[in-house]
């Protein structure tokens, strides 16, 4: 039996992770999450009275909140999806995305090593290793790529990778580190690419392609991406990083029109706008580590996923919409606050 602290359990993959977990395991959860613009408690509806779950609202930075959630609930691992996680908020201001990404991990690090917790899981991403070169497919990102992150986004998600390793070489605190690819699926928060195109087209609004729309994006079904964690936490290596992808890239342009053409719309609200400054070329991830070392696997294939992904924001309007107009911070008052 275990017992999980997930951080940003509110968010796009932490609230599906949670879901996952606890159809697929025994363990029991606390969710500690700071509500953000990016939280939305509303993706844990269904499952909020389970008794194997709890919520917690809390920032990482918190010391000692961060402390209090781990004694009262037995924490034994730690699993950190906790972050500011849009690269164009990022440009506009990096501030946040330092605090919570980088001093928000460092309090994780520090809590878990007072509390000599078993596992320390940090969800990371392959933008830290870049961008590569377009015209080679043959090169992908590997574990030993060196870090080489270009937006003030993946450079915070650098710093909390690096601090991982630090805590686990100098205090053999027992570290793992994933770095996936661009995940998709249900929940996630529609100021991303596919969330962003599918509300779009469905309201007949412009779509809004940056620069040349030839940018390479390597996409995960985001449930894979939980089974991937899942298989780091129960068979990883302390110490080492897994990446994580779906052998899968995609020009942008591509995926718009293919979900136009899923939707049944034309192209020709499709708009070219202006490029996002230092915008990464290609992501591509080499999975061959976590599939031969520990026999993960991706189980959805892209058509599969995409259209199931359509079909979930075409069946839950209501969500995105709540979204959109920011009633959906309405939740934790209305359903929480008074427990
Ligand atoms: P998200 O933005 O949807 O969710 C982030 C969650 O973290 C929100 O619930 C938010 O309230 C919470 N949060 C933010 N600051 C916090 C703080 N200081 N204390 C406590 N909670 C806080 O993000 P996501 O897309 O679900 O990504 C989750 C993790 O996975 C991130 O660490 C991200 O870097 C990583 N990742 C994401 C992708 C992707 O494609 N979305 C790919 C690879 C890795
Ligand atoms: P995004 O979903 O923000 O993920 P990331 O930047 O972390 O990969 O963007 C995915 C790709 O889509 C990226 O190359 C930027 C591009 N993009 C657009 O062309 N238009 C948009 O409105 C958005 C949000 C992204």
């Amino acid at each position: 039996m275990k017992n999980l602290l997930v951080t940003g359990g509110a968010g796009f993959i932490g609230s599906n992770f949670i879901k996952y977990v606890l159809n697929n395991t025994e363990y029991n959860i606390c969710n500690f999450d700071k509500l953000t613009y990016a939280g939305n408690l509303e993706n844990l509806s269904d499952i909020e009275s389970d008794s194997r779950y709890k919520f917690i609202k809390g920032d990482i930075c918190d010391l000692e909140n961060v402390k209090s959630a781990i004694s009262e609930n037995e924490i034994d691992t730690i699993i950190n999806f906790a972050a500011e996680s849009h690269v164009d908020r990022s440009i506009l201001g990096s501030r946040e995305f330092v605090v919570t990404n980088v001093l928000g991990t460092q309090v994780l690090l520090d809590s878990a090593k007072e509390f000599k917790i078993e596992k320390f899981l940090q969800v990371s991403t392959d933008e830290v290793y870049g961008s590569l070169p377009e015209d080679d497919k043959s090169i992908k990102f590997t574990e030993e790529t060196p870090i080489a992150s270009n937006s003030p986004y993946s450079s915070s998600k650098a710093g909390a990778d690096l601090l991982c390793r630090a805590y686990y070489h100098t205090h053999n605190l027992p570290v793992l580190i994933t770095r996936c690819s661009n995940n998709y699926g249900p929940y996630q928060f529609p100021e991303k690419l596919i969330p962003l195109m599918i509300a779009k087209a469905i309201d007949g609004e412009k779509l809004p392609v940056y620069g040349d729309g030839k940018n390479v994006r390597d996409w995960l079904y985001v449930d894979d991406h939980c089974s991937g964690i899942l298989s780091v936490l129960d068979k990883g290596i302390n110490g080492e990083v897994y990446n994580i992808g779906g052998n899968n890239e995609w020009y942008n342009i591509d995926i718009v029109k293919l979900i136009l053409k899923l939707l049944g719309k034309s192209e020709d609200n499709i708009t070219y706008v202006k490029d996002r400054p230092g915008h990464d070329r290609r992501y591509a991830i080499d999975s061959s580590k976590i599939m031969s070392e520990l026999g993960w696997a991706p189980k959805f294939q892209f058509p599969e996923g995409i259209e199931k992904t359509i079909k979930w924001y075409r069946n839950n309007e209501s969500w995105w919409r709540k979204v959109m107009s920011g009633e959906y911070m309405k939740y934790y008052e209305k359903n929480y606050s008074s427990k």
